[in-house]
């Protein structure tokens, strides 16, 4: 995947005098050079403009549902992980053909709430079985990246392959908080490689969605998933559809962020480590950079992408930009100490500069010029933290997004005292 010269020329900055001087655009000013100042203006005409830019810059066009999209409910047993919780498993059909593309959506639900439940919802790496060891949910049969230690053999998951990322799904912390959990196999929608696409929605949807396959790129396919499955969640009644958050790690991360910058169902946003082309700046020369990104991963994001490799000044957005599409929802941006290549400062940076947009809501950003010392959270509505550790989805990430919905999503505690 990676080009033989590029991996052997690439050498990373990872010096902080060195990153070099850059100017951000404006988030809050037209191109015309107008000030924006008020909500009203920033959703109706500033809004729509920089969702457009990054659009057609950097991650493609992102479709609506399909006409023919419907539901099927293969099992609910209400006695999963020992009776704590009801495991229901939903297959998503795009179309109404008998081959249609689907994805097959895995929910947990906390059996001690009796109202309906807010949600967290993510796209996962290995497929619905990789999250726990739960032997009740359907084994992936779909491509996957072959992994030893998770006993992906031939690209297909095997049994031995159950319950490999447990670690980074707290299911039980999760359900024991009152929260539900939605998640679903990110290769259902496309293939994690180069030529992915040709067996993916891109390609398979593309009538249905009147979209061509170079008109959006694979994090816009995944971001699509993402709001197919709320689109089953609106229609559960043992979910809060009002309060939904969307969270994602690295790349699935960046799918995250790319979801819920089009869908503003998702009430509250989480992105974890998701670095380059996600939450951290662009234009900052630390760890990983947008010529790297587009040469180990080109299907990623939509051609034009490209132009900017060595001129990144260019690029009419930046990541801050992206996460002042998520105000004035509750937004929590994580780092970890040791995933340099995501550039954690560059993430912490980009949360800051999207704090002008939460201001005019009145709603209060990180509320420090200074990144945070380690495992120090900051911020409102706007949370900030870097955790020790290396590159990875961590109990503490996820205890920090729990209590950040607990503040946010407030009848939650109510609920399970009564
Ligand atoms: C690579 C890639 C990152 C990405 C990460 C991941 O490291 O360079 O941009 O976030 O993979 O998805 O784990």
């Amino acid at each position: 995947m990676l080009s033989i010269a590029t991996a052997q020329t690439f050498q990373p900055n990872y010096e902080e005098a060195n990153v070099g001087n850059y100017r951000l655009p404006e988030v809050l000013q037209t191109d015309k050079g107008k000030k924006i100042t008020t909500s009203r203006k920033w959703e109706k005409s500033m809004r729509p403009k920089i969702l457009a830019k990054f659009a057609e810059h950097v991650y493609g066009k992102f479709p609506g549902r399909t006409k023919d999209m419907h539901f099927t409910i293969n099992s609910v047993d209400s006695t999963a992980l020992g009776g704590k919780a009801t495991r229901k498993q939903v297959t998503i059909f795009f179309t109404k053909a008998a081959d249609s593309p689907s994805m097959d959506v895995l929910l947990y639900l906390p059996n001690q709430v009796k109202e309906p439940v807010p949600v967290f919802i993510g796209l996962n790496f290995y497929g619905n079985h990789s999250i726990q060891t739960d032997p009740g949910i359907q084994l992936s049969e779909r491509w996957m990246n072959n992994n030893e230690p998770y006993k992906v053999v031939n690209n297909r998951a095997t049994e031995g392959s159950r319950g490999a990322q447990a670690s980074r799904w707290p299911v039980e912390e999760i359900l024991a908080r009152g929260y539900g959990l939605a998640t679903a196999y990110y290769g259902d929608l496309e293939p994690d490689h180069t030529e992915g696409w040709k067996t993916g929605i891109r390609t398979t949807l593309q009538e249905e969605l009147t979209i061509k396959p170079e008109e959006w790129g694979a994090i816009s396919a995944w971001a699509w998933g993402l709001s197919r499955i709320m689109d089953y969640l609106e229609t559960d009644k043992q979910v809060n559809a009002k309060q939904v958050a969307i969270t994602g790690h690295s790349r699935i991360g960046k799918a995250a962020l790319w979801a819920a910058a089009n869908d503003q169902r998702f009430a509250m946003v989480i992105s974890n480590d998701s670095g380059e082309g996600g939450t951290a700046l662009a234009r900052r020369n630390y760890g990983e950079t947008l010529e790297r990104i587009n040469t180990s991963f080109p299907h990623w994001f939509v051609s034009k992408y490209k132009e900017y490799n060595t001129n990144v000044d260019q690029l009419p957005v930046d990541q801050h930009m992206l996460l002042a599409l998520m105000a004035p929802r509750p937004l929590y941006v994580a780092s970890a100490e040791d995933d340099q290549w995501a550039d954690p400062r560059g993430e912490f940076l980009s949360a800051k500069h999207a704090e002008p947009v939460y201001e005019l809501y009145g709603k209060k950003g990180l509320g420090t010029e200074q990144m945070p010392a380690i495992e120090q959270p900051v911020g409102e509505y706007i949370r900030y933290h870097i955790r020790t550790g290396k590159h990875d989805i961590t109990l503490y990430d996820w205890q920090q997004f729990l209590t950040f919905a607990d503040k946010h999503f407030k009848q939650v505690a109510k609920a399970i005292n009564q």
